[in-house]
């Protein structure tokens, strides 16, 4: 990808721009982030019982997300994402963990209702809502039991605000109206707030 992606390119060709360019220095971001995903992960953890679960993580980026939601159980956790310098990153990363390059629109390399819960966090805010609804029915496809989406709910601090401008992602309707886009593939859906951060886990049950 190069730079004429992210100011000509669709909107992919920019996300994936932005997401290769930052992949060397983003597990420092990870690392950060790593102690909020286990206080994520613990109370979703106690309404779930996340033992015994095969995970699928899509837009895994360096892996940090897979690490805490998967640290419970011993079946398979494998993380995608379709930029291959993030996938670079994790498995250095996360040696012990699987990860596999692949755009999340169309994740040919996984079966129908292969993986008992199938995850993405912070990718899908970045969408348009047509494509959402595309990796949302893939996830649907491929999981069993479970799609955990963890991303924005409510108020979102300046310096997102600017990233988030920056990427030109599409937070604003995805905070508005998500809650509602997840019902037209899920009959039955929950949601857990994330303690002290602004997020939540929005769950389709299959
Ligand atoms: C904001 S990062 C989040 C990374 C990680 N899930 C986390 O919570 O730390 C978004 C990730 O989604 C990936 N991504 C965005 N669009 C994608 C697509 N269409 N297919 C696969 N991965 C995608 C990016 O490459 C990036 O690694």
């Amino acid at each position: 990808m190069a730079l004429h992606h992210y100011f000509f390119g669709t909107d992919k060709q920019r996300a994936k721009f932005i997401f290769d360019f930052i992949a060397p220095i983003y597990g420092v971001l990870g690392k950060a982030a790593r102690k909020g995903y286990d206080q994520i992960c613990d109370k979703l953890n106690r309404r779930y019982a996340l033992l015994n679960y095969s995970i699928l993580d899509v837009g895994t980026g360096t892996g940090e997300w897979l690490a805490s939601i998967s640290k419970y159980t011993d079946q398979q956790s494998v993380g995608t994402d379709f930029s291959a310098k993030m996938i670079k990153q994790a498995r250095a990363a996360f040696p012990d963990n699987e990860f596999v390059v692949n755009d999340a629109e169309a994740l040919t390399k996984f079966d129908d209702n292969s993986f008992d819960i199938v995850t993405a966090s912070y990718v899908l805010h970045g969408m348009k809502n047509y494509d959402r609804a595309i990796v949302l029915k893939e996830m649907k496809r491929i999981a069993k039991k479970f799609v955990m989406i963890h991303d924005f709910e409510a108020d979102t601090p300046t310096v997102v605000k600017v990233l988030e401008f920056l990427e030109r992602s599409d937070y604003v309707n995805f905070k508005k109206n998500f809650k509602e886009e997840i019902k037209i593939l899920f009959s039955e859906t929950d949601i857990v707030k994330c303690p002290r951060t602004a997020n939540a886990i929005y769950i389709g049950i299959v």
